[in-house]
């Protein structure tokens, strides 16, 4: 069974070739990053004008280099939701046509379930188990039952995780996008340097949930505040500290969920599972023994591989979609129940 995936929800044009739900045939990912940065964040229109000019090559440079003909596909499956609306459209209209004119099925696939199944790809892990999504647009802690079958635990009640990193390093200009230059320059620093407070909330209806403008505000307008005394104010002694008490908020309610569920398996996805920090901490757990897997690098951040893996799934057990399919820019099923 190959599926093509096509994700184009944000700012990465990228199409993959999936075969079986776990051998990536090619994954071809066209980032805008370059196209961005003079404004220092995604500007929505540029994204989806860049996306209907580069879709059609993406997509013949990935079956090119799977080594297909599109005849040998089975099925296309696209990111219908959530994300930038118009760049959603792209995606999903090219895909309708293409499946469409090769007379194949096609199936949206919710962006979210994606960046969780984005593991699986690669390592294999048996449901069910805590899952950890960490991403620009989201923040989510939940009990992942089967591919399709989420319960949300918790999620942050304000910022995402990534749009807080995004956020700090573009008032500080320190590049963008900004969680892959904190994460670099948290290397070089002293992540006690500043001791940025977490968030107080109460109530065990917020038990998992998270909260970033807290910190993002403390950070941006208050940081003398929290500076040690003997510390130095440099770019990377912010960025460690920061990194540390953004880490340390999703990692406290993690452990707690994992600790409350009884759940030992636990898997991450989304850009921000690419923060070495996250990593190390999640990875840190083996050791109390948890089973521990995140994808790849490549597959963290937005990718089609993921949406192809997942189509597979879906294609597998008959569910596609219908005529009827268009985009979404919220979803609000991934709201506690
Ligand atoms: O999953 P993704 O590509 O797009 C969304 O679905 O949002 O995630 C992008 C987010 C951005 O906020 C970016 O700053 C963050 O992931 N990110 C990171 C790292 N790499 C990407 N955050 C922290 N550390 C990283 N190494
Ligand atoms: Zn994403």
């Amino acid at each position: 069974m190959i599926v093509l995936g096509i994700e184009t929800s944000c700012d990465e044009c990228s199409a993959a070739v999936v075969k079986d739900g776990h051998e990536i045939m090619s994954n071809v990912i066209a980032t805008q990053i370059e196209l961005h940065k003079p404004y220092q964040g995604v500007v929505p229109e540029l994204a989806s004008r860049l996306h209907t000019e580069w879709i059609q090559q993406v997509v013949e440079a990935a079956l090119r280099q799977a080594g297909i003909n599109k005849e040998d596909l089975d099925a296309v499956a696209v990111t219908s939701r959530p994300g930038l609306l118009g760049s959603l459209l792209v995606g999903v209209s090219f895909a309708k046509c293409y499946a469409t004119a090769l007379g194949i099925p096609f199936i949206g696939i919710d962006h979210i379930r994606a960046h969780l199944y984005a593991s699986q790809i690669e390592t294999p892990l048996e449901y069910p188990y805590l899952g950890v999504l960490v991403s620009g647009g989201h923040t989510v802690i939940c009990r992942v039952e089967g591919y399709d079958k989420v319960e949300v635990l918790g999620t942050t009640i304000d910022d995402a995780i990534g749009e807080a990193f995004d956020k700090v390093a573009k008032f500080y200009d320190l590049g963008f996008p900004g969680g892959v230059v904190i994460d670099r320059l948290s290397q070089n620093g002293d992540p006690t340097a500043f001791l940025f407070p977490g968030p107080s909330l109460e109530g065990d209806e917020h038990r998992y949930d998270m909260s970033y403008s807290g910190l993002k505000t403390a950070v941006i307008n208050q940081k003398e505040r929290f500076r040690r005394p003997d510390a130095e104010d440099t770019p990377e002694n912010l960025a460690a500290s920061f990194q540390r008490q953004a880490v340390g908020i999703l990692m406290k309610r993690v452990k707690l969920a994992l600790k409350d569920t009884g759940l030992m398996r636990v898997s991450a996805g989304g850009g921000v599972a690419a923060n070495s920090l996250l990593r190390s901490e999640l990875k840190a757990l083996e050791k109390q023994g948890y089973t521990v897997t995140f994808p790849s690098l490549k597959l963290c951040t937005d990718n089609g591989a993921m949406v192809a893996g997942l189509g597979c799934k879906y294609l597998e057990d008959g569910i596609t979609s219908d005529q009827y399919l268009s985009a979404s820019a919220r979803v609000t099923a991934f709201k506690k129940s």
